[in-house]
């Protein structure tokens, strides 16, 4: 995923990675595609079993949470393995061109692959609470509803209609400069990233970094530990902080560190769609 503060060949969003292929043509076919896709029970299962009143405690204190053992290590591999292949992609970004950092990454086709295309809208389900009660906080009017296909048809409407789920790839000396993972007006303002690869097997270095930046004061750094198949789930852009005087707004970003050795893989599940 890549730097917020730059900008996509069009200079329209303050956004990430932007698409290096033309894909306009293609807009048409991925709605005719995009069809609901209910979680297998087995993921709904996984899902449901997370600790989910812990990870909101952690969501709220530091707008982040380690969700442990999201996928299987073979489920890792799977993923990890489909990269090479473009037909599961509908661009690829390479982060150096673009000023976000070092290494590449490539955006999912619709259909998504499972277990991508299961876990996307169990997540959203368990954490469109969050959302609300943040935007809430925050005095942001804007709602999420409970199911996650009504919040896409959402996005669609405005024209949001590329999918963004991302499988990223580094190799030593790659990083993710911080950024926001934001595509357009609509903006599910969680995200979750799932680490594919050990560390100290796979790779070193890559540290999954998240700084919050408040008002008035020096910025807060968090490194975030995973190890292969857990998630992370985490503020995209802002979030509120209570203070003596109700709730202020700290604004986050995200990136990873330089890896020192080997290579890394990452899913990222983003629950907006991107013009
Ligand atoms: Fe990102």
């Amino acid at each position: 995923m890549g730097p917020g503060v730059c900008r996509d060949d069009e200079g329209v969003f303050p956004e990430i990675g932007w698409w290096e292929l033309a894909v306009s043509a293609k807009l048409a076919g991925m709605k005719s595609n995009l069809k609901a896709i209910a979680p297998s029970p087995d993921i709904a299962a996984r899902v449901d079993a997370i600790d989910w009143t812990q990870a909101t405690t952690n969501l709220d204190a530091q707008g982040c949470a380690v969700l442990k053992g999201m996928l299987s290590p073979e489920e890792c591999g799977d993923l990890a393995r489909l990269y090479p292949d473009d037909k599961n992609f509908r661009s690829r970004v390479v982060m150096g061109r673009h000023g976000f950092g070092r290494g590449e990454y490539k955006y999912f086709s619709y259909p998504l692959p499972d277990p991508i295309a299961g876990l996307r809208p169990a997540l959203y389900a368990k954490l469109c609470g969050v959302a609300n009660r943040w935007n809430e906080a925050m005095g942001i009017d804007i709602r999420y509803p409970q199911n996650h296909d009504a919040f896409l048809k959402r996005c669609h409407e405005a024209g949001q209609v590329r999918p963004t789920p991302l499988l990223l790839q580094y190799g030593a000396g790659d990083y993710n400069c911080l950024h926001q993972d934001l595509y357009g007006e609509h903006v599910f303002p969680l995200q979750v990233a799932i680490l594919l690869s050990e560390p100290g097997r796979d790779f070193t270095g890559g540290e999954f970094v998240l700084t919050e930046q408040r008002p008035r004061m020096q910025s807060r750094p968090e490194v975030v530990p995973l190890t292969q198949g857990d998630a992370v789930a985490f503020a995209v852009h802002h979030r509120p902080v209570q203070g003596t005087r109700g709730f202020y707004r700290v604004n986050l970003r995200h990136g990873v560190s330089r890896l020192r050795s080997g290579h890394r893989h990452t899913v990222g599940v983003i629950f907006h769609d991107a013009k």
